[in-house]
């Protein structure tokens, strides 16, 4: 580690300090403040240890991460985060600040924003983005800490979780209601690894997604995805261990009308978490999004006889994401306000 900052807070000295996420013993320390400062938020808010160790380290040619810590004396008292990408969106930096909960409201929380920034300058990027998760219809500490910090709320989100009990409630009605949609259709599933045949074609389908997703003011450009883009970023799934169980709808014509991803970690086979869902424009109105969606929890069902539940997050404005997702059981469990700040 190497001193960065040295600041004199209300109890002692405080120390910014950049992390090594191969230094082992200080990944964890910084992994422990950030499990200390969720353990109060419902579901599952912070990654196994065994999953950040291996995420955080793994080489990933799509974004550079800093971390950082703030160290008081031989204790770890706040962990900061700066995601910058780099294949597209390289006027972003992503922040995450975490906060020991015996440690709050003396300045940490501030100090840690102020070297994401400084960090994310340095990158020279001029947009800030954050992420405040509040209980439905309430609000936490993120939110004032954010707002009197400069940023803005840019776009709301629902929180969702599925048990696996509501959904098997469910199922069987909503297959039969399903029952003659979609003709001409077909689905195909797979984990992880697209079948060559439909990879440019799903690509393609990705490439849509930033303009086809509600996001608010949120101040992102659209994606390319090559056919070299698409294996290398499963590959990296491949890699750490991440089952991304997938489902594509097929249109009469050959070509990736739909897709849906619920994934799975090997670490922790009783919680799952949906990915991407998009229906192409041209191909909605055939109930694709329900059966996608169905196919692919009925897949991770079949799988993981230990499941428990699925988290899924939509736009609060998206009524026909959320209309797929009450009528498979899921219900509100947080929300999360997207942060931006110009720098
Ligand atoms: C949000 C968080 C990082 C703040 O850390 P912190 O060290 O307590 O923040 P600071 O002491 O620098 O607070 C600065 C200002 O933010 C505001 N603020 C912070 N927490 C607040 C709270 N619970 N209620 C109202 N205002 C709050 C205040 O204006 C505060 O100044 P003040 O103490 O002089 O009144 C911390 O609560 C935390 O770790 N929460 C969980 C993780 C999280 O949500 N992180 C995402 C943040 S974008």
């Amino acid at each position: 580690m190497t001193g960065r900052a040295r600041r004199d807070y209300r109890r002692g000295v405080v120390d910014i300090e950049q992390i090594n996420p191969r230094n082992e013993a200080a990944l964890k320390a910084w992994w422990d403040v950030g499990h200390a400062a969720t353990a109060d938020r419902p579901g599952k808010p912070w990654p196994l240890w065994e999953q950040s160790r291996v995420a955080l380290t793994a080489p990933n040619p799509e974004r550079d991460v800093a971390l950082f810590g703030a160290i008081e004396g031989r204790r770890m008292v706040g962990a900061g985060m700066v995601l910058l990408p780099t294949r597209d969106n390289a006027h972003l930096a992503g922040a995450e600040v975490y906060v020991d909960p015996d440690r709050r409201r003396e300045g940490i929380g501030s100090a840690l924003l102020a070297e994401a920034e400084v960090l994310a300058l340095g990158h020279g990027r001029t947009t800030l983005t954050g992420e405040a998760y509040v209980p439905p219809g309430g609000t936490a500490a993120a939110e004032p800490f954010a707002l009197g910090r400069g940023f803005a709320v840019a776009t709301r989100e629902s929180i969702k979780e599925l048990t696996t009990s509501d959904y098997v409630e469910r199922r069987d009605a909503l297959a039969a209601g399903l029952a003659g949609a979609g003709q001409g259709y077909s689905l195909v599933t797979f984990d992880t690894v697209c079948p060559d045949e439909y990879v440019e074609s799903f690509g393609r389908l990705l490439g849509m997604l930033v303009s086809e997703i509600p996001l608010g003011d949120l101040d992102l450009e659209a994606s390319e995805w090559s056919v070299e883009r698409v294996r290398a970023a499963e590959q990296r799934q491949v890699a750490t261990g991440r089952h991304v169980h997938t489902a594509l709808a097929i249109a009469p014509d050959g070509t990736v009308a739909g897709v849906s991803d619920v994934r799975v970690d090997d670490t922790d086979h009783t919680h799952a978490l949906v990915g991407i869902t998009i229906v192409d424009p041209a191909h909605r109105g055939h109930r694709l999004g329900l059966a996608l969606k169905v196919a692919t929890h009925d897949l991770v069902l079949a799988t993981y006889p230990d499941l428990r539940t699925v988290e899924t997050s939509n736009a609060e404005v998206n009524t026909w994401m959320n209309a797929v997702n009450e009528a498979l059981g899921y219900r509100t469990t947080e929300t999360l306000l997207e942060l931006q700040k110009r720098l």
